[in-house]
């Protein structure tokens, strides 16, 4: 004869509910990595977003096994905070449709989700392993092992692209907002380069470019 299931407490309910948490955070993502895709215009960019769609995919399959593992029906729960994290990147992709920092914006929301999937498996692992759950903590540290390779590749990326919508070089003001930012470097840091100096003696006019180097 089949027994009720006691409920559960402690550290044990609060890896059934982060398990339900990060389920539901990963079916979003399915949804709205799409999305980032076509938004995305950079290649590799692009690419990688593909590339993680269709992790994103195979993550949702380790964790319907977690639950398998944790005898449990695959359950989501709603995960405000990821739904925020897209409701802002969607703003973002908005705002910045026409705009060349575009894929700048997609960088930093693709990075605002690794960190939180980060911060969710790596609790995970910890409350499985402390329960002897070795099995479920083996997958969710498949899962943490690709959000942060995911994290990294989109660091580098981001890089190329912050690179490639940097200042232009028009009448050579980029030099100048270098020299500019250099002297700004070192009066901060107490010293007064070259670059300070003459910056002094010609009253602060080469500065004809805003602090992300694009012109007024
Ligand atoms: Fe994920
Ligand atoms: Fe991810």
């Amino acid at each position: 004869m089949a027994t009720k299931k006691e409920p559960t407490t402690g550290l044990r309910k609060l890896l059934e509910d982060q398990l339900a948490d990060i389920y539901f955070a990963e079916k979003q993502l399915v949804k709205a990595l799409p999305t980032m895709v076509k938004a995305a215009n950079h290649p590799e960019l692009r690419a990688a977003f593909e590339e993680h769609l269709e992790e994103t995919k195979v993550q949702v399959e380790r964790i319907e096994r977690v639950f398998e593992a944790l005898d449990l029906p695959a359950k989501p729960k709603t995960c405000p905070a990821i739904l925020g994290i897209l409701q802002e990147c969607n703003e973002l992709m908005e705002e910045f449709a026409d705009d060349d920092a575009l894929d700048a914006a997609l960088v930093d929301g693709g990075r605002k989700v690794e960190h939180y999937e980060i911060a969710t498996y790596s609790s995970l692992c910890a409350w499985a392993e402390q329960l002897g759950l070795y099995d479920a903590a083996g997958l969710l540290k498949e899962n943490l092992e690709e959000e942060q390779a995911a994290d990294e590749k989109l660091s580098g990326i981001g890089e190329e692209v912050i690179a490639a919508t940097g200042p232009d070089d028009e009448e050579g003001e980029l030099v100048e907002a270098d020299d500019d930012d250099r002297a700004l470097a070192g009066q901060r840091a107490g010293k007064r380069t070259p670059a300070a100096v003459s910056k002094r003696a010609t009253n602060g006019s080469a500065r004809k470019t805003s602090s992300s180097g694009r012109k007024r």
